[in-house]
């Protein structure tokens, strides 16, 4: 099982758009997913049309309940989510207290089987808090959508010491799977600058599929579906299909 949380502490980067669509198309693949929305914005779960009025992921972050009882199906038979609720909204401060706050979730996920799933994706919210600390210590690798449209530099060489911190002191294993960009417009010169510079600042860490500007993916999202159901031969879907085929191509290295 991969376990992979989608980072990055600026907002509107792309992150919900890559869990989702990311987490579509290896359930297309016939790879078993986990969704795990750790966003009180709750976009994810939106997107996949839950509701806020169940505590969700409040449940076994604040009050014990076993994360396996709050797995919720969606209409594809390959694709799992334990929905946000605004329930989370002002957890970072409750837990702030807790002793061992930040492996909550670490502890909750170990208790799911390996067998059950192939791939945990967890959409984590804009910020570098609690909850993100309790993604970064439960997963083994990190994936970092960065939106091309802004030179998002700064933001990424302190999010990348954050992981490093995280790594020697909570999670030896975490790695970055990779940086995607997202949001490219191939139009401008200036996206085509960004990835270079990407490229150039992050050696071997940038994956090699871009996610172009597309409307479609932002429609699909207020349709609550991802991507492929909601136009198969857009950009969107053509960009996400070859973001999953190279995720799952890393697997053979
Ligand atoms: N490739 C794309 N083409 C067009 N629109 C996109 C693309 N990716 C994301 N968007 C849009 O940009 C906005 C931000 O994207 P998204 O919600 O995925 O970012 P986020 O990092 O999850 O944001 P937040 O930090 O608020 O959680 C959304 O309105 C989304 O529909
Ligand atoms: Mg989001």
């Amino acid at each position: 099982m991969r376990s992979i949380a989608i980072i990055n502490q600026k907002g509107g980067s792309g992150k919900t758009t890559t869990t989702v669509n990311l987490a579509a198309a290896l359930a297309a693949k016939k790879k078993r997913v986990l969704v795990i929305d750790l966003d009180p914005q709750a976009s994810t779960s939106h997107w996949f049309g839950f509701d806020s009025m169940q505590k969700g992921i409040f449940a076994a972050l604040a009050e014990n309940v076993a994360l396996k009882t709050i797995i919720s199906k969606t209409d594809n038979a390959y694709l799992y989510v334990v929905p946000s609720s605004t329930w989370l909204i002002g957890v970072e401060k409750l837990l702030a207290h807790e002793v061992g706050c930040e492996t909550i979730l670490k502890h909750q996920l170990e208790k799911i089987s390996s067998k059950e799933f192939d791939y945990v994706l967890i959409d984590c919210p804009p910020t570098l808090g609690v909850l993100t600390v309790n993604a970064l210590s439960a997963v083994h690798e990190v994936i970092v959508p960065v939106e091309t449209r802004f030179m998002a530099l700064n933001g990424l060489v302190q999010l990348l010491q954050t992981i490093d911190v995280i790594k020697q002191r909570l999670n030896p294993q975490l790695a970055i799977a990779g940086i995607v960009p997202c949001r490219v417009d191939m139009r401008t010169k200036h996206s085509k600058e960004v990835i270079e510079q990407l490229k150039d600042t992050f050696k071997g860490m940038v994956y090699k599929t871009a996610i172009r500007e597309n409307i479609k993916l932002s429609e699909a999202s207020s349709f609550g579906k991802p991507i492929f159901a909601y136009d198969d031969a857009s950009n969107g879907a053509h960009d996400y299909r070859a973001f999953a085929k190279e995720v799952i191509k890393q697997e053979q290295k």
